[in-house]
């Protein structure tokens, strides 16, 4: 990723013109592996951490989830977010909050706690901050987290949760094969990281 992926001000920019994208694949593929890990009742809270320009708040009301806490630190995609679940599903429900993800205690009003957690290619941004960002941003959710609760990461590193003092334990769930320019062209694959409080 570029080295200013974890600056505001890139996204900013960004979000001033983009309305719609999926970073690594389509909320729907990422979906099918979070679906496991929803509850069998729909008041589960989550708490869906960078969510940019992405529909996956959508694809989860519509799955009858929709005490949602959508965070990003840059206003415009939580703008976006708005939008695109008022365009879906005709009005908006969900919470959207301004938060840095490396400073979630002190952003969120407290108590803020849930239980399910989910990023979809945020942590690659932050990673851009480097390690010291990761590690923040892995304490933060760990606070975060009810009893039982967990945290869903999709990644296009393989490397990405090796970090000393890492208050999870880590698993991969999921393995999304990356797009091939040639045939000829090695097999590739994003993770889904399964993060369980230690
Ligand atoms: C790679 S994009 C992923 C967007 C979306 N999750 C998706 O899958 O399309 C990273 C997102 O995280 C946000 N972001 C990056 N660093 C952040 C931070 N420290 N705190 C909060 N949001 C951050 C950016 O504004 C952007 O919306």
């Amino acid at each position: 990723m570029a080295a200013d992926f974890e600056k505001q001000s890139y996204w900013h920019k960004r979000f001033a013109s983009e309305t719609a994208f999926e970073w690594l694949t389509s909320s729907a593929t990422f979906m099918r592996l979070v679906e496991p890990y929803l509850s069998a009742s729909t008041d589960q809270r989550i708490l869906h951490l960078g969510s940019g320009t992405s529909n996956l708040h959508v694809r989860l009301r519509e799955k009858g989830y929709a005490d949602v806490t959508n965070v990003d630190y840059e206003p415009l995609a939580l703008d976006r977010g708005r939008e695109i679940e008022e365009r879906f599903c005709g009005d908006v429900v969900m919470k959207y909050a301004v938060a840095d993800v490396t400073r979630l205690r002190a952003d969120l009003s407290a108590p803020s706690m849930f239980d399910l957690v989910l990023d979809k290619s945020t942590v690659d941004a932050v990673s851009c901050g480097g390690d010291a960002a990761v590690l923040a941003m892995a304490k933060g959710v760990r606070e975060c987290l009810a009893p039982g609760g967990v945290w869903i990461s999709l990644s296009y590193s393989g490397a990405r949760f090796e970090l000393e003092d890492l208050p999870f334990d880590v698993c991969v769930i999921g393995n999304i094969p990356t797009p091939k320019t040639k045939v000829t062209d090695p097999d590739m694959y994003y993770r889904c990281y399964l993060l369980r409080p230690r």
